[in-house]
């Protein structure tokens, strides 16, 4: 992909001239129009430094109406279009690839209502998930998705990304949570879809197309979303396991055991938390005395401090006496409990630290789950790539037990060519004999579109050209992303 030529040959979409930015200064206010090149820098840039793209400018719309003529515009005049939500993205989707037009939701952040009886939330898509979420507190409420990003994220970013995280195993995915959208197709028309309602049968579920479709069919403008009541009794506990056939144990376990207040089981290994304590807790704060092999973080929530508290203790008690974990903490506290999901949530962060990151995110049946991570690391032995020197640094796994997703992670010195290589297409092959996926949350963007046969047959692709070419027959939205370029 070169800069200039290759565009026309993927996409006929024309450069910017000085009577678009006329018309968008006529339609958005002076505040909402970025052109000065150091502003620009944060929204050519994606949270992992891997992707940059060259647009020369931003437009900031602060209502639906804003965003519908913007489109519109867009759309008559050819201009290619990159909605960008918080930046969070980790496929290179919330950038441009070169010059589009970076249309970002962050002046769209109003709560629109909330409903205490139903939980039903309608919002702006530009609201910061843990604003949301924050919001939700006071109402007794919670956002019933949370990762990592939320102090950066946004609701129509997460919507859009059809974003996974921490609680997707209590809570569902958005495809279950989100109750309506709204969203302005390429041609400017408003899709007024903003329903509260949990029951409507009525025709074609047209909001499910845009959750996960990562910008390429519309900019969703406001979302409702159904929140689940906040659990009074919060517990965590973190414990070290020396085998993931003992993390799978203690997970099969808590279903029996933990079930109905079980909210979230994550896991992840020695490479992670050893560059957690290397970038990020600097040996202060760790909570188990020695290092482990693998590590899970358990939460339970429900609405009885006693009974949970009895539940847990008895599972834990159960897995230490069947040698299923050598080690274990409970959070005493509130503070407690954050610094033991700040140890998880912090694991891209230190990850990102240890170099140019090369990331996967694979589902798959949970038995093979850990395999990947081992024949990942075997692999790049036999090739002499890795260690002191090498072109890896180290091989990391964590992710979601519940949901049979892994993170592979694959530090390097630098992103290559060769690099690349060496993992690709070897991780998708093997994903795909595998029967997983190649994105389990964090979708395609331009990392992973020409990989998507790896989980898609031919026909259920042709069919999702055939929606994206009926709905953006311009392709003015996110171009060169998300579908494979042939
Ligand atoms: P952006 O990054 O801005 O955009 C992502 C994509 O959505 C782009 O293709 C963009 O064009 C499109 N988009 C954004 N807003 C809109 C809109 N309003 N309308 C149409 N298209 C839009 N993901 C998970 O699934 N689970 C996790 O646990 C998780 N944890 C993370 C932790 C960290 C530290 C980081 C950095 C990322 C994590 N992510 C996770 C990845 C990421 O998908 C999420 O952070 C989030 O959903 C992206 O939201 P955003 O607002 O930043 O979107
Ligand atoms: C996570 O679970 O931490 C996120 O999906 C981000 C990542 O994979 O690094
Ligand atoms: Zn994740």
């Amino acid at each position: 992909r070169h800069f200039g030529d290759a565009r026309f040959v993927l996409n006929p979409c024309s450069h910017l001239s000085p009577d678009d930015i006329a018309y968008f200064r006529s339609v958005l206010s002076p505040s909402s129009i970025v052109q000065d090149a150091d502003d620009l820098e944060t929204f050519n840039n994606d949270w992992l430094q891997k992707h940059r793209g060259q647009s020369k400018l931003v437009l900031k719309p602060s209502s639906t109406e804003e965003v519908s003529k913007t489109l519109k515009y867009c759309n008559d005049n050819m201009l290619a279009v990159v909605p960008q939500g918080g930046n969070t993205g980790l496929v290179g989707g919330s950038v441009p690839v070169f010059d589009e037009i970076v249309v970002s939701m962050s002046n769209m952040h109003s709560i629109r209502s909330f409903d205490p009886v139903s939980g039903a939330l309608v919002c702006d898509a530009g609201c910061i998930l843990e604003v949301l979420d924050k919001y939700l507190e006071q109402q007794g409420y919670i956002m019933p998705l949370d990762l990592g990003a939320k102090g950066s994220c946004h609701i129509g970013g997460n919507v859009s990304t059809n974003a996974g995280g921490l609680r997707l195993l209590r809570y569902g995915s958005l495809h279950g949570t989100v109750l309506g959208l709204e969203v302005v197709l390429p041609d400017g028309t408003i899709l007024d879809n903003l329903s509260t309602l949990r029951k409507d049968n009525t025709g074609y579920d047209l909001k499910q197309l845009f959750i996960g479709s990562e910008g390429t069919l519309g900019i969703v403008t406001g979302v409702s979303i159904l929140s689940p009541k906040r659990s009074r009794a919060v517990n965590v506990a973190l414990v070290g396991l020396n085998s993931f056939d003992n993390v799978q144990a203690a997970f099969k376990r808590s279903k029996d055991e933990l079930s109905e207040v079980l909210s979230a089981f994550e896991f992840w290994d020695k490479a992670a938390i050893q560059l957690v304590k290397d970038h990020l807790l600097a040996g202060a704060n760790d909570p188990l005395e020695s290092l482990h092999p693998f590590y899970v973080l358990i939460e339970t929530s429900g609405s009885n401090k006693d009974h949970d508290d009895a539940k847990l203790t008895q599972y834990l008690e159960g897995l230490m006496n069947d040698d299923i974990v050598q080690d274990g903490v409970i959070a005493q506290d509130t503070t407690q409990i954050q610094n033991l999901w700040a140890i998880r949530e912090g694991i891209p962060e230190a990850c990102s630290k240890a170099g140019a990151v090369y990331k996967y995110d694979i589902s798959m049946p949970v038995p093979v789950l850990y395999q990947a991570v081992e024949d990942m690391k075997n692999r790049l032995i036999q090739k002499n790539a890795i260690g002191e020197s090498k072109l890896f640094t180290s091989v990391i796994g964590y992710g979601h037990v519940g949901d049979g997703n892994l993170h592979l992670n694959v530090a390097a010195h630098e992103y290559s060519k060769e690099a690349t290589d060496l993992i690709e297409p070897y991780i998708f092959e093997w994903t795909a004999k595998h029967a997983g996926s190649v994105s389990a949350e964090h979708g395609l963007g331009i990392s992973k579109n020409n990989h998507l046969h790896y989980s898609k047959s031919p026909s259920m692709i042709q069919l999702m050209k055939r929606f994206k070419q009926l709905i953006d027959p311009n392709e003015i939205m996110n171009p060169y992303k998300y579908l494979p370029d042939q």
